[in-house]
Parts: C-alpha cells; sequence; structure tokens
C-alpha cells in the first residue's frame, strides 16, 4: 500500500500503459482517476479496477483540448480536495518522413504529445504548489534518445518533455513538487500491435531484437517503475529519467 490515500490522475488510462499504471496504483492504495478519450472504454475499465472496493473514476477527456484538461483537474479537486500525483501517458504515434510529413500531422502530434504536458501541468501544478507536494510523472520514450528512420515529430516531443521535466524539476523543488520521467524501450501495448499492422510481419520480432534482453516489454514493468517514482520511496528523486528499456540504450543504434 505504497500510495495509501494518494489521489492520482493517470492520462490515456484506458489502454497499454495508462491501464497499467492506474492498475497498480489501484493496488498501491491509490485513489485513481483515469483518463482517457475513449469513453466507453475508459469506463468499462474503471468499473473493473473498483470491484475490489477501489476508489475510481473514469473522466472522458481529450488531452488534446483545454476544456477537457481544465474539467479533469476541478471536477478531481472539487471531489477530492487535491492531487498528488500526475501521470502524462497519453500520447499518439505518428510517424513519416519530415520531408513528406504534412503539417496538419505534426500539429497534431504536438498538440496531443507534447502541448497537452502544458495543459495537464498548468492546471495541477498551482493545487500541488499549495499542498507543497506532489509527484509528476511524464511518460516519455527511447526514441528522445536514439534514431530511428521517420520518427522525428515523435522523438522531438517525447525529447522535450525530458527538457520540460528537467527545467520544472529545477524551478518547483522548493515546493516538493517533483517532475521525473520514463523512457520506455519497445513495450507489447494496443499501440506496439497497430504499428506491426501497418509496418508487417517481423515487426515485433526486429523490435525485441534491438533489446538487449532480447524481448519487448510488459506494461505493467514500467507501471511498476511509475509506482517507485509516485511513492514517498522516491521522495528525494526529482529531474530524473528512468528507462525501462531492457538494454536498448545500451546496445549500438540499429539499422535494417
Ligand atoms: N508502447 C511502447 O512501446 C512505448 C514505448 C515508449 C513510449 N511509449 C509511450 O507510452 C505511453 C503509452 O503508450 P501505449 O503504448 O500504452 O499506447 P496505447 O496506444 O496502447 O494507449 C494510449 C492511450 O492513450 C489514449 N489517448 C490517445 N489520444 C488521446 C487523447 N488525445 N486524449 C486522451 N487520451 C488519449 C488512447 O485512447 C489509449 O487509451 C505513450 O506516451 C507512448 O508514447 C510507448
Amino acid at each position: 500500500m505504497r500510495l495509501k490515500n494518494k489521489v492520482a490522475i493517470v492520462t490515456g488510462a484506458a489502454n497499454g500503459i495508462g491501464l497499467s499504471i492506474a492498475t497498480a496504483f489501484v493496488q498501491e492504495g491509490a485513489i485513481v482517476i483515469l483518463a482517457d478519450i475513449e469513453e466507453q472504454k475508459v469506463s468499462e475499465v474503471t468499473k473493473l479496477l473498483a470491484i475490489n472496493g477501489a476508489v475510481t473514476r473514469g473522466v472522458k477527456c481529450d488531452v488534446g483540448n483545454t476544456d477537457d484538461v481544465k474539467k479533469l483537474i476541478q471536477t478531481t479537486i472539487a471531489e477530492f480536495g487535491k492531487i498528488d500525483i500526475l501521470v502524462n501517458n497519453a500520447a499518439v504515434a505518428i510517424g513519416g518522413n519530415i520531408m513528406d510529413m504534412p503539417e496538419d500531422d505534426w500539429d497534431n502530434l504536438m498538440n496531443i504529445n507534447l502541448k497537452s504536458i502544458y495543459r495537464t501541468i498548468k492546471e495541477t501544478l498551482p493545487f500541488m504548489v499549495k499542498q507543497k507536494s506532489g509527484s509528476i510523472i511524464n511518460i516519455s520514450s527511447t526514441q528522445a534518445f536514439r534514431s530511428w528512420h521517420n520518427w522525428t515529430a515523435y522523438a522531438g516531443a517525447k525529447g522535450a518533455m525530458l527538457s520540460m521535466t528537467n527545467q520544472l524539476a529545477g524551478q518547483f523543488g522548493e515546493y516538493n513538487v517533483r517532475f521525473n520521467s520514463i523512457s520506455p524501450g519497445a513495450i507489447l501495448t494496443p499501440m506496439n500491435a497497430k504499428r506491426s499492422e501497418v509496418e508487417g510481419p517481423g515487426f515485433l520480432e526486429k523490435s525485441a531484437a534491438q533489446h538487449a534482453m532480447q524481448r519487448l516489454g510488459s506494461p505493467m514493468e514500467v507501471a511498476m517503475t511509475a509506482v517507485f517514482l509516485a511513492s514517498d520511496e522516491a521522495g528525494f528523486i526529482t529531474g530524473e529519467d528512468i528507462k525501462v528499456d531492457g538494454g536498448l540504450c545500451t546496445l549500438p543504434r540499429y539499422t535494417e
């Protein structure tokens, strides 16, 4: 019960890594608000997580929309009076060679993957500063560190998240608000299942081969790192990035 009575918001919580983080948080005793653009799915998983008496709420929220994010934070504060943990997890995977990438694709990705965290942090931080505690966890990616063909926009957004994490950690440490990030390698989630459809057979095997550990990670392996960073055990850790990547970044760059 490392998160007992803590109030946590997880974005993109209806599937994949976000759902595992929400599940692990519930198991550790947190009150969890699951936010996702997929209204029906988020409502279903929220009910499932509450089966054993846990307090959970499912909220339809598009992190690309300022009014949705404001509502998410305001309703959480109105009902629970505080936010202890914010996990910025929602994102979309839009690839594309920069020479051909339509500006709309670029803007859409930046809005959902990067501007979204400006919105959630802007709305949440005043409450954390006031209560003099908080843990904000940004889900970045090993793509912030390594080069893969045709993922410029996605990598750019993930790299910017790391810089923001570092900058904000410096500015708000004195208020006991911690900012950290997690950079996963390839994790077996719906996002990668979708990429596998687009990129063809062998994608998951090739992906696994890029990791020193020769496998993909599980969403729960990322979630347990989030539990640690959210908990008081990590009380003196801020401005850090933890790679959960099976040694991907220790190997030379993968090429075809
Ligand atoms: N899967 C991987 O291999 C991998 C690797 C590195 C980083 N990541 C990062 O981990 C995070 C989770 O990835 P995943 O693989 O679980 O993805 P996923 O596609 O399986 O799940 C993403 C969730 O975000 C939600 N979402 C999408 N757009 C949204 C929006 N505008 N507003 C609110 N919710 C929205 C989706 O409905 C979905 O429930 C992302 O930030 C991703 O970039 C994933």
